[in-house]
């Protein structure tokens, strides 16, 4: 890849989806691109932008593309002190203000389903002792491999070390056939989430409901700060008053421009 097709592409990949592509990524780029490329028996780099610029490449080609750029580390009880927040402070002080005892949930960057099925697991604990209580969970990615395998719900057994044995007891079910090595969610956990494809650059998503708690870790270190800012801001408008936003270990909204609190590390709330 050249450096003037990796300038278009890095351009291309910033404008469609906000991660940045600084010239150190270029090597892993390029390896991405070329499968891309292979599977398209096209030569050079520089005919596959030109096919991805045409009207055809961007309906066919373009999801693939975005597939093949993003990156979508994640693990079940990633940052486990967010989940022991969330049940110890942020449910009981929720559940003594909501009238229906209805929470809506939004894991925003849900890749693989790990981050949502680990909060389905947290909430169904939660509820198991409370008669009244409920929830949804809305999954979101912009990436259609991760979100086919989230919506399976089935895993490797070596995935879920994180998930204590009284958990995996309780909603995980073992194949028949123990050579296959997967486990896969309870359908009650499972049918608590939605999983659907959402790009946060795309001004014109549309999703109704007011959420109480916002998931969106490890997504915008990827963005440059006045793409987080938009990103932010926009998920501010989904928050409902007192609602709660939970960012990974390294991101923060210090600098920026978005109405929130700090009540812990990485975890804020938006004002009533
Ligand atoms: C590193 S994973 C984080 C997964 C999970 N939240 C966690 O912390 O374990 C980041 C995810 O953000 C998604 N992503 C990147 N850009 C996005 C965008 N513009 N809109 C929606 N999702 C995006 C990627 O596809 C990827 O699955």
């Amino acid at each position: 890849m050249s450096d003037r097709d990796f300038r278009l592409f890095s351009k291309l990949i910033e404008s469609t989806c906000g991660i940045k592509m600084p010239d150190v990524k270029k090597n892993m780029l390029e390896s991405r691109l070329r499968k891309r490329l292979r599977s398209l028996e096209i030569d050079s780099f520089r005919d596959y932008y030109d096919f991805l610029s045409s009207s055809e490449g961007e309906r066919t080609e373009m999801i693939m593309m975005i597939d093949a750029v993003t990156t979508n580390k994640t693990d079940f009880f990633r940052e486990p002190a967010h989940f022991v927040f969330l049940a110890e402070k942020v449910l009981p002080d929720l559940l003594g203000g909501i009238q229906s005892n209805r929470v809506n949930f939004w894991s925003a960057g849900c890749s693989s389903g790990e981050e949502p099925y680990t909060l389905a697991m947290v909430l169904s604990e939660y509820a198991s002792n409370r008669e009244h209580f409920n929830f949804s969970i809305l999954a979101t990615d912009i990436c259609t491999d991760v979100l086919q395998k989230a919506y399976r719900g089935i895993y490797e057994e070596d995935r879920i070390a994180p998930i204590s044995a009284d958990l995996r007891k309780k909603y995980l079910l073992r194949s028949r056939d123990k050579s296959q090595g997967v486990v896969r969610l309870v359908p009650e956990v499972r049918s608590k989430i939605t999983f659907r494809r959402l790009n946060f650059l795309d001004s014109s998503y549309r999703i109704e409901e007011k959420f109480q708690v916002i998931f969106c870790r490890n997504v915008l270190i990827y963005f440059d700060r006045a793409t987080q800012e938009r990103v932010l801001n926009n998920f501010c408008r989904h928050l409902a008053p007192g609602g709660h936003l939970f960012l990974g270990h390294s991101e923060t909204i210090n600098g920026l421009d978005v109405p929130l609190v700090q009540v812990n590390s990485t975890i804020y709330r938006k004002p009533e």
